[in-house]
């Protein structure tokens, strides 16, 4: 058996409650009823966090995430207060980037740069689009001109490594329309801009009922004239669904995609674990709700083992969304299995033209990055092809996150 090596680790740490809930949206957000309570989630953060830090001690932590929800529903205290916290209980590294997920319509004038000073290195705010009507559509709680104003004060708190969330195929929206939306974006000099097709999740409202949506042909079209925009204006694409400027990659989802650690610490939270002597790679989950969570006992989640069938699959869900690909020899550290397990089904990928070489391992072509779930089905855990789930019902924790 190949050695199994101790990856990078990183920490996220989630807060689940939004002003509203928006009706495509099926995170673990729920609508705040009333003041938001912050000191009860902030004491049980503290205690989760140093109950899980015993499992990675002496480990390095490189990035912090501070997801949601809506994290800036807290205040710049609350989160200098968090950090605090993982700084007294982790060995957070010096240079670690620190991302605060931003909703446009809680920023105040000068909360940026209380922020900042409170230890976050990096913002992701939630845009989404630029048309007013098409906020309204998606149930935002704020106006393009706030999200405007939100990035002028980026600027302003010295905090210009900040990401854009957009938004495309959006109700009633053609291909002019999403790239007005990019073309807004790019003018307020983002240093990271990530874009999504939205999805129809199951429980959402939007599922349940669906709001006249572009087809198919034309959310292709937009996904073409929008990255040939960000390409023009210097974001270069490294995953499906990110762009940013050289040396403003989103260090902590590179983790994530590139199969390293993470501690996940609050309401619903997900971790993975590599315990190299063991052998072993776990999973963790916090309960989702925070009623639940806040009553939890205070000891590390119960950890699941990831079962070596599991693994391949795992492994190629993550690091094939990235437009560089993986090298080769992240398998076998990363997963702990032989080559020999995947080698026919990377065979069967390159004949596709789903999978290139490159000079040290493998990546996606663009038909491949096209038809991921394709690209995909290829590694699905043998079980699995018999019971017959669809790929993205087994899609990792990871996979599915803001940047
Ligand atoms: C975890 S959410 C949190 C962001 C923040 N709460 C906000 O909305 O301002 C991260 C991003 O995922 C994207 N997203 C959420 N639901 C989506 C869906 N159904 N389809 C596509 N993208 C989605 C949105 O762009 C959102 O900003
Ligand atoms: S998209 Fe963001 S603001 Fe809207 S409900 Fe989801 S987490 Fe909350």
């Amino acid at each position: 058996m190949p050695a199994l090596a101790t990856p990078p680790l990183a920490l996220y740490v989630h807060f689940p409650w939004c002003v509203r809930k928006c009706p495509y949206c099926d995170f673990n957000s729920y609508a705040l009823s009333g003041e938001l309570v912050q000191q009860p989630y902030l004491d049980r953060l503290e205690r989760d966090l140093a109950a899980q830090a015993r499992q990675v001690s002496g480990r390095e932590v490189r990035s912090v995430f501070l997801g949601g929800g809506t994290p800036s529903l807290f205040s710049p205290e609350a989160i200098g207060r968090v950090l605090q916290a993982a700084r007294r209980s982790l060995r957070l590294a010096d240079d670690a980037e620190v991302t605060l997920e931003a909703n446009p319509g809680t920023i105040e004038r000068g909360t940026f740069a209380e922020y900042r000073a409170a230890g976050v290195t990096r913002v992701s705010l939630g845009a989404q689009s630029f048309d007013a009507q098409t906020l309204a559509v998606l149930g935002r709680i704020h106006s393009p001109e706030e999200t405007r104003r939100a990035a002028e004060e980026l600027h302003a708190a010295g905090l210009a490594n900040f990401n854009l969330d957009l938004m495309y195929a959006l109700p009633r929206q053609d291909v002019a329309a999403a790239v007005r939306d990019v073309e807004a974006a790019i003018a307020l000099s983002p240093a990271h801009i990530s874009h999504y097709q939205l999805t129809l999740e199951p429980g959402t409202v939007f599922a349940a009922h669906p709001p006249p949506l572009p087809d198919e042909d034309a959310a292709a079209g937009m996904l073409v004239e929008c990255s040939a925009r960000l390409a023009a204006a210097g974001f270069a694409q490294y995953e499906v669904s990110a762009y940013a400027r050289p040396g403003a990659q989103c260090r902590h989802n590179l983790n994530y995609w590139s199969f390293g650690d993470y501690l996940g610490v609050g309401a619903g939270a997900h971790g993975k674990l590599t315990f190299a002597q063991a052998g072993q790679i776990v999973r963790t989950t916090q309960p989702r709700e925070p009623r639940r969570y806040l009553a939890a006992a205070d000891a590390a989640p119960a950890p699941r083992a990831v079962l070596a069938d599991e693994l391949p699959f795992e492994f190629m869900l993550n690091v094939l969304r990235l437009t560089a690909g993986f090298e080769a020899a992240w398998f076998s550290s990363r997963t702990g299995l032989d080559w020999a397990v995947i080698a026919e089904r990377v065979r069967a990928a390159l004949a596709r033209g789903l999978l290139l070489h490159t000079a040290t391992g493998y990546r996606p072509s663009d038909r491949g990055l096209r038809f991921l779930n394709e690209l995909l089905l290829g590694f699905l855990p043998e079980t699995s092809k018999k019971t017959g789930p669809s790929v993205l019902s087994m899609a990792t924790p990871e996979v599915r996150t803001g940047s």
